[in-house]
C-alpha cells in the first residue's frame, strides 16, 4: 500500500517534488491529518477507501480519487432522479452537494504543504478525470472551452496570472454536471424537470469549488458562465472587477458557441436541442455568431473568438505558445475532436516538457 502524495513522498502523481520519506509514513500522516481535522465521519470513510484502493501498481492516485468521486456522486445522482420527479429538486441538490463537499474536504486533506500552486493542477486533473468517467461528452466540451478561451486570452493579450484563472475556470466550469445523472445528460430530448436538474449544475459547481480557498477567482468566473448582463444584476464590471468580468465574458461566449454548434447530448429529438427555453436545431457557425450578439456577448470578445475559430488550425499548431505540455494533456480530447471535425488539415505536436 502506498499513497504517492504528502510529506512522505518524493514525487507527486504529476511529478512535482515533495519532501522525502517512506510510503507507510505518508499513510499515517494522512490518517493523522484526518483525525485532527474537524471533519465528518463520512469524509473519513471516503479517505479510508482511497487509502485501501491506492496501489502503486494500479492506476495513479488521480484516477483513484476520480473514481472515488464518481462512485460517490453516482450513487447520489441516481437517488436524485425520483426526487426530481417528486418535484423536490432542493433535496436532490442537498444530497449531491454533500457528497461533493466530502470529496473536496478529502482533496484539501491530502494537500501537501509543498504543492501549493501546483495543487490546483492536481485538483483539475482529478476533476477532469471524474468528469470524463461520468460524461465523455462534457469532458470534450470543457476541453474545447478551455482551449478556445486561452486562445482568446492570447489574442487579447491578457496577463498570464489571469489566463491561468481562465484556463482553470474553463476546465471546471461544468463540473457541477457531476451531480447530474448521466442518464439525463445523455438523453435525447429532456422534459422540464430534467432541464431544471441540468440547470442545477451551476449551483453544484460553485458549491464544490468554493470549498477550495485558492480557487476564489475561478469560482467567480464559473458562477457567471451562464449570466446575461441584461438580466443578471451581479454580472457587472463594477461588481466583479474589470478583469474577472472580462474573463467571465470570454468563458460564456466560448461556452455558448460550443453549446450551439456541437451535437450535445441533452438536445431534443432529431438534432434539436433546448436553448433558452426554445427547441432549436444545432447551429452553423454563422448562426451561432449571430446568437452571440443576441446574448449580449461583448463585441471585443466576439471579434477575438471569430479569429480563434477562423484560424483554429494555426492556434492548434502553435498550442505550445499558450499551453505547457501538462495542460495540453488535460485538453487533448478537445483538440483531437476539433482536428477531426473542424480543422482536418491541422497538425498537432505535443509541446516539449
Ligand atoms: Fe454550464
Ligand atoms: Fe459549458
Amino acid at each position: 500500500m502506498n499513497i504517492r502524495i504528502g510529506p512522505g513522498s518524493k514525487m507527486s502523481p504529476l511529478g512535482y517534488e515533495t519532501s522525502g520519506g517512506g510510503g507507510i509514513n505518508q499513510t499515517r500522516w494522512l490518517i493523522d491529518k484526518v483525525k485532527k481535522s474537524p471533519t465528518t465521519v463520512r469524509t473519513f470513510d471516503v479517505v479510508s477507501n482511497v487509502i485501501k484502493a491506492a496501489d502503486p501498481d494500479q492506476p495513479s492516485l488521480v484516477n483513484t480519487l476520480a473514481k472515488e468521486l464518481v462512485s460517490c456522486l453516482h450513487l447520489i445522482s441516481e437517488q436524485t432522479l425520483p426526487l426530481v420527479e417528486l418535484k423536490r429538486p432542493e433535496k436532490a441538490e442537498e444530497l449531491v452537494t454533500t457528497a461533493a463537499s466530502d470529496f473536496i474536504e478529502l482533496a484539501n486533506l491530502i494537500k501537501s504543504p509543498k504543492m501549493d500552486a501546483d495543487f490546483v493542477d492536481f485538483i483539475v486533473d482529478v476533476m477532469l478525470n471524474a468528469l470524463s468517467l461520468h460524461s465523455e461528452e462534457n469532458y470534450r466540451h470543457s476541453a474545447i472551452v478551455t482551449f478556445r478561451s486561452a486562445a482568446i486570452a492570447k489574442e487579447m493579450k491578457i496577463p498570464e496570472k489571469e489566463v491561468r484563472w481562465l484556463k482553470t475556470a474553463g476546465a471546471l466550469h461544468d463540473i457541477g454536471k457531476l451531480g447530474v445523472s448521466e442518464r439525463i445528460l445523455s438523453r435525447k430530448g429532456i422534459n422540464e424537470n430534467e432541464k431544471q436538474l441540468i440547470d442545477q449544475h451551476l449551483v453544484i459547481g460553485v458549491y464544490l469549488l468554493q470549498k477550495i480557498s485558492w480557487l476564489k477567482h475561478v469560482v467567480i468566473i464559473v458562477r457567471h458562465h451562464h449570466a446575461n448582463p441584461l438580466f443578471d444584476s451581479l454580472f457587472k464590471p463594477e461588481i466583479l472587477g474589470e478583469e474577472l468580468y472580462s474573463l467571465a465574458q470570454i468563458l460564456r461566449a466560448v461556452d455558448i458557441l460550443d453549446g450551439l454548434t456541437s451535437d450535445r447530448s441533452y438536445k431534443g429529438e432529431k438534432e434539436y436541442r433546448r436553448f433558452d427555453g426554445r427547441a432549436i436545431k444545432t447551429f452553423t457557425m454563422g448562426e451561432a455568431f449571430e446568437a452571440l450578439q443576441e446574448e449580449e456577448c461583448r463585441e471585443d470578445v466576439i471579434v477575438a473568438l471569430r479569429d480563434v475559430v477562423k484560424n483554429g488550425a494555426t492556434y492548434i499548431r502553435n498550442i505550445g505558445s499558450f499551453f505547457p505540455q501538462r495542460e495540453v494533456k488535460f485538453i487533448l480530447p478537445g483538440i483531437e475532436y476539433l482536428i477531426e471535425k473542424e480543422y482536418p488539415s491541422a497538425s498537432f505536436k505535443m509541446p516539449s516538457a
